[in-house]
């Protein structure tokens, strides 16, 4: 009978669990996509430029650093009660194994990493009145973290002991799922949230773009990533709004689908990260007429959150990596109608892999399995059966281009309104 050896572990990265003497929460957890340190994120960047270089990225609100500097501020009790500081799928390993660790790569999203040499960052600690102590111990994503309880062990009915793999941030993991593991293999993340992520063999630090770049869930890589926080949770909310189900949605949209849309949509329901570091964007509808209609506004949402995708690009562009072709997955990558609008705004082709709809969960499990049988990480991340390749189609690509230019624009002009 088969058995399990090993768990590997995914998570949203960012977010902050604080925990007392007695490992309990202090307070609510606060996540990814919370931006209330924006005045933190941005003292931090002022006073201290320097660590910017060293953390991959600079501040910014969704990031660990800046938040827990906003709890010191307004809630001083909370803060000096804080003995230790998990991620969220830390506090899942937490309760299975006993152990606080997390991996290298949800680590990188903390900002108190020192991302080249791979440990904590003293200094990037200090200057938020913390240090190591408080910080959970630091492995590999291939490295085991500790053993699963016994009791939970014969509750699940696992036999020996089970290995927790150190596991990944949910970016690293789907990027280890796709075999995602040498120089510039690059992959758009269609999730909830979305990522444009490529691997690198040296830390390749470009704050100046937003671009975050962050230990890799294996030794010796990293990777670069546009972090955007509006991804396929923009047309579950449009669907929501519409009161209708996705998939019809899609369907009626692609039925009509000839050129891009008159309508532009700002995706930033949830502010965006990369390339604004800007919490308080909002989402817009722009150039609504009497006979717009229900399949336009699907159609302009899927173009809005594959013109974030271009600013992506572009940054990434900025930081001197080309692109020539990029995997795509998550749950948006089920639709090859959207793959499509993306292929035609990016002008890239875009690559379909098998089960690539899984996104992290897959990655978390190789990285159970390199943990608990000591494989090499070559032999067990390789590419997943290619699916399908969705090629741009080149007179779209013309026609797409000054519909970017007026996106940016719209933003723009409406940034200090946003406030
Ligand atoms: C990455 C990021 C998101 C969250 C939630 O920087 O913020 O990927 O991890 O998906």
């Amino acid at each position: 009978m088969a058995e399990v050896r090993g768990i590997g572990l995914s998570g949203q990265m960012h977010g902050a669990v604080l925990l007392n003497e007695q490992d309990r929460p202090l307070r609510p957890a606060i996540l990814w996509n919370d931006g209330r340190s924006m005045r933190e994120a941005e003292d931090l960047g002022k006073d201290y430029p320097e660590l910017s270089e060293s953390a991959g990225v600079i501040p910014m609100p969704g990031f660990t650093a800046p938040k827990l500097l906003w709890v010191a501020r307004h809630e001083p009790q909370v803060f000096s009660a804080v003995r230790k500081i998990l991620l969220p799928k830390d506090y899942v390993r937490l309760r299975m194994t006993g152990e606080c660790v997390t991996d290298m790569s949800d680590a990188a999203g903390t900002w108190w990493l020192d991302e080249a040499s791979r440990s904590w960052s003293d200094r990037a600690l200090a200057v938020t009145g913390l240090d190591r102590s408080q910080m959970p111990h630091l492995v590999e994503g291939t490295q085991p973290s500790g053993v699963l309880r016994s009791d939970l062990a014969r509750e699940w009915g696992m036999r020996g002991d089970v290995v927790i793999a150190g596991g990944a941030g949910d970016a690293a993991a789907g990027a280890i799922g796709l075999g995602a593991i040498d120089e510039v293999s690059a992959f758009i993340s269609l999730g909830t949230s979305g990522q444009l992520f490529v691997t690198t063999r040296t830390f390749r630090p470009a704050p100046e773009t937003l671009l975050h770049a962050f230990c890799h869930a294996l030794p010796e890589r990293w990777f670069q990533m546009a972090a955007m926080l509006n991804g396929a949770s923009c047309l579950s909310w449009a669907a929501g709004l519409l009161k209708a189900e996705i998939k019809p949605l899609l369907d009626q949209a692609e039925e009509r689908y000839q050129k891009p849309s008159n309508l532009i949509f700002l995706p930033y329901l949830a502010g965006e990260r990369t390339p604004h570091n800007d919490p308080y964007a909002r989402g817009v509808f722009f150039g609504l007429t009497p006979e717009t209609c229900q399949s336009e506004l699907v159609q302009a949402v899927l173009e809005g959150v594959a013109f974030s995708f271009a600013d992506a690009k572009q940054c990434l562009e900025q930081a001197g990596t080309r692109l020539t072709s990029i995997g795509l997955i998550g749950g948006g990558s089920r639709s090859s109608f959207w793959a499509q609008i993306l292929a035609n705004v990016l002008d890239l082709p875009l690559v379909r892999y098998e089960g690539a709809d899984k996104g992290p969960a897959f990655g978390a499990a190789r990285l159970a399995r390199l943990a608990s049988t000591g494989e090499q990480p070559e032999a067990v991340c390789t590419q997943p059966q290619r699916l399908q390749t969705i090629h741009p189609h080149t007179h779209l690509v013309d026609l797409y281009a000054p519909r970017l230019e007026a996106f940016r624009s719209l933003y723009h002009a409406l940034r200090p309104e946003f406030k």
